[in-house]
């Protein structure tokens, strides 16, 4: 694939730049809880201004369906950006017309805005070329450095690059290197260690891992629904996970790649699906319907470390269990993380790992500097692992 990225760009001083980065972060109270995704964002950003150039950055939030709301405003996102890039960037109230152009208007060079969320407007979901026009209007060149949001074939990620020379910024540019070495290229042999709440939205990413991977674990939600779904009446309450298609979809997985595929053992399970909840560790074929399996236990942990322990390479996403809720609920997958990282580190393992919650359970135990590769994309990171074409990246090719 043929990409232009910002290390080809010269002469760019006093120029407008486009830059669309992802920044659908988590805010509560006002205050964006998780900074890597902006953290990620900065060396583009301070190599344009390095550069010289003037910057907008377009980004989304949440899903406000097309309508303006305060509650979805990038205000939380353009303060832990100014915190972290020690000067002010201020919040433009919208993100096409005078707003915008009064805001480039009052730009030097090396300055930065934050142009607020792409997403109150109709027309980005839509891609929409009107108002993809309208984005691109008075800038010289556009920069994508959303690699999170490559999978959405919206305005501000596919459809401006009509209007304007694209370019990849650094982080785009890194996460297809190291994803693409991960997927084409692996050392062997590969795990694929993957987990969520729900199998359906993860089918896709089991049949893949299952075509490329040594080995694949099968956790959390995802482990528990794929039992139930082989016939394992006590793990009823998980039906809900999947409908009689999926069960079959499961038992077609198991025919193919079953001799790859590593299912939980036991899990911490609780009476109520709740924070606080008393815990109880129980194998598989001791789970009461009436549990409620809120994490793996430490027999199933031990044995995805023993899978581990032989691999070169792991590819990561989702958590093993309700990491969000510390300390009782997230001891599976902080085990996993800690694992993971220490192996790393003793260079016996490449790490990759991908999704909003499993980063956050990096963050949680400081380990997120310790993986070889940890990706911004969510969905993004699926789809690209599973060989889709992204609309974002393939945007920039064209
Ligand atoms: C993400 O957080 O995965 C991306 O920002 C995409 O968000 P979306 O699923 O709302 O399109």
């Amino acid at each position: 694939m043929n990409i232009k990225t910002i290390s080809e760009l010269s002469d760019i001083a006093g120029k407008y730049i486009l830059l669309r980065d992802d920044f659908n972060v988590q805010i509560t109270d006002g205050r964006v809880v998780n900074i890597f995704r902006i953290e990620q964002s900065l060396p583009t950003i301070r190599a344009l201004k390095e550069m010289g150039a003037r910057i907008a950055i377009v980004a989304h939030l949440g899903r406000p369906d097309g309508k303006r709301n305060p509650e979805y405003s990038l205000a939380p996102v353009a303060f832990a950006l100014s915190e972290l890039l020690g000067e002010p960037v201020p919040l433009i109230s919208d993100c096409i017309g005078e707003p915008v152009a009064d805001a480039r208007q009052g730009m030097q060079n090396g300055d930065v805005v934050l142009l607020e969320n792409v997403r109150f407007h109709p027309g980005e979901e839509q891609n929409d070329p009107e108002f993809a026009a309208a984005l691109a209007a008075g800038f010289d060149i556009f920069v994508n450095d959303a690699f999170a949001a490559a999978h959405r074939a919206h305005a501000s990620v596919a459809g401006v690059t009509k209007f304007l020379p694209a370019y990849a910024g650094e982080l785009l540019a890194d996460e297809i290197r190291y994803l693409t070495q991960a997927v084409r290229n692996p050392k062997r042999p590969l795990v694929g260690l993957i987990s969520g709440a729900k199998i359906k939205s993860k089918i896709g990413i089991i049949k893949a891992f299952g075509k490329m991977c040594d080995h694949v674990i099968c956790a959390g939600g995802i482990g528990t629904g794929m039992l139930a779904a082989m016939g394992a009446k006590n793990l009823a309450m998980d039906a809900d996970n999947l409908e009689k298609y999926d069960n079959n979809v499961v038992l077609e997985i198991m025919r193919e790649f079953g001799d790859k595929i590593i299912l939980p053992l036991d899990k911490g399970v609780g009476p109520k699906w709740a924070k606080d909840a008393p815990r109880t560790d129980k194998m598989m074929a001791d789970i009461l319907p009436t549990d409620v399996p809120m994490d793996e236990g430490p027999m199933s942990v031990a044995e995805y470390e023993r899978v581990i322990s032989g691999a070169k390479t792991l590819v990561w996403n989702g958590t093993v269990g309700m990491a969000e809720w510390p300390p009782v609920w997230s001891a599976g997958t902080f085990a996993l993380a800690r694992y993971i990282a220490q192996r790393t580190r003793s260079g016996e393992l490449e790490s990759i790992v991908g999704g909003g919650d499993t980063i956050a359970s990096l963050e949680a135990t400081g380990t997120e500097k310790d993986v070889t590769y940890a990706s911004t994309g969510g969905g993004a990171f699926l789809e690209f692992i599973e060989g889709k074409v992204l609309p974002g990246i393939a945007a920039l090719s064209e």
